[in-house]
């Protein structure tokens, strides 16, 4: 039986004494004071990547072969403005079942990523038919307006999970790189004003089978979050012994000299440690979402919130 998941708050960085409220952890199904609100439509599947706009007037659902725009300014009813609809060709789709994948469950497009690019356009990735692609969505017309492979950067398989933070148009992504997904990686790429693209050193294991889940980025510090459960070599069990992690790198990193060249030099990970005394650790991490302090506010106010399980 799955133990209950746990939430955690995570002081990360030092936080003073906040006037934030805790974490609501429960929802009461048809509270007056919080009504929730469901939004169906169509043939609207896998709703797997969610976006709010900075106003929080718009919802962006990214589901299978499609990304919806929903309007959520209204308490009590969840409207779509627009959908757009992104799915293999019949061809694309004919290539991904001729490489043993499933038709409906593997070979459509799973939307793995969306996030505000700069003040006009979303970066989206998506498994596309187990050939990941990625593209740009102009959120005046909501249109798809560039594609391109995303090989190397959005996973292949649907169910597996990647990490992506944009700074100031740089993309920052914890992903698996290869068509089996047994390759992690972190990297930067689009980079900016003429510095190369980076990833980590290869040739000795920095990851162990991880699962990324999340990331973040703290400006002030100029560093990059990535989330994650991985494999705990530190632990001589009978069996894998998972184990959640936080790694770093600086957001600048031009990567290091000679066989480093392109190579993160700030990576660091660690471990994330949430257990009771005398019990067994929650050892896999499910979601982290970072809150910023208020506008203005200090950044080492930020609060990371945490849901954790256990891999008994
Ligand atoms: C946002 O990015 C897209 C894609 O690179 C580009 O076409 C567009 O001009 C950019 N918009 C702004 C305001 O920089
Ligand atoms: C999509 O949804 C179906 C039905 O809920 C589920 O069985 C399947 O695992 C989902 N696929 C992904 C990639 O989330």
């Amino acid at each position: 039986m799955a133990l209950p998941a746990l939430l955690l708050l995570l002081h990360l960085l030092l936080s003073s004494e906040g006037s934030l409220s805790p974490p609501r952890i429960s929802f009461t199904l048809n509270s007056t004071e919080r009504p929730l609100l469901h939004f169906g439509h169509g043939d609207l599947h896998n709703a797997t990547a969610l976006l709010l706009s900075r106003d929080s007037s718009t919802l962006y659902v990214g589901a299978q072969n499609a990304i919806l725009s929903l309007d959520v300014n209204q308490s009590d009813v969840i409207r779509l403005n627009k959908k757009v609809q992104w799915s293999p060709s019949d061809k694309e789709t004919a290539d991904c079942t001729g490489k043993g994948k499933d038709l409906r469950n593997e070979c459509p497009n799973f939307i793995h990523v969306l996030q505000p690019l700069n003040s006009t356009h979303l970066y989206t990735c998506g498994s596309y038919a187990y050939s990941p692609q990625e593209a740009y969505i102009d959120t005046q017309s909501f249109s798809v307006v560039k594609k391109v492979s995303a090989k190397g950067r959005c996973p292949f398989s649907p169910f597996e999970r990647s990490a992506v933070v944009i700074a100031d148009g740089e993309l920052f992504t914890a992903t698996k790189t290869d068509f089996r997904g047994i390759k992690p990686q972190i990297l930067r790429y689009f980079s900016k004003d003429g510095r190369p693209d980076v990833s980590l050193e290869t040739s000795i294991r920095l990851l162990e089978e991880p699962t990324f889940v999340s990331s973040s980025l703290d400006p002030a510090e100029g560093k990059l979050y990535f989330f994650f459960s991985e494999v705990g070599k530190e632990f001589s069990y009978v069996d894998d012994l998972k184990t959640a992690r936080v790694a770093q790198v600086c957001k600048d990193d031009v990567g290091g000299v000679r066989t480093l060249q392109k190579k993160w030099t700030s990576f660091t990970k660690a471990t994330l440690l949430c257990q009771f005394e005398k019990q067994l650790p929650f050892n896999i991490l499910q979601d982290v979402f970072t809150l910023p302090p208020p506008e203005g506010g200090d950044t080492a106010d930020t609060l990371f919130y945490g849901v954790f399980t256990t891999q008994w």
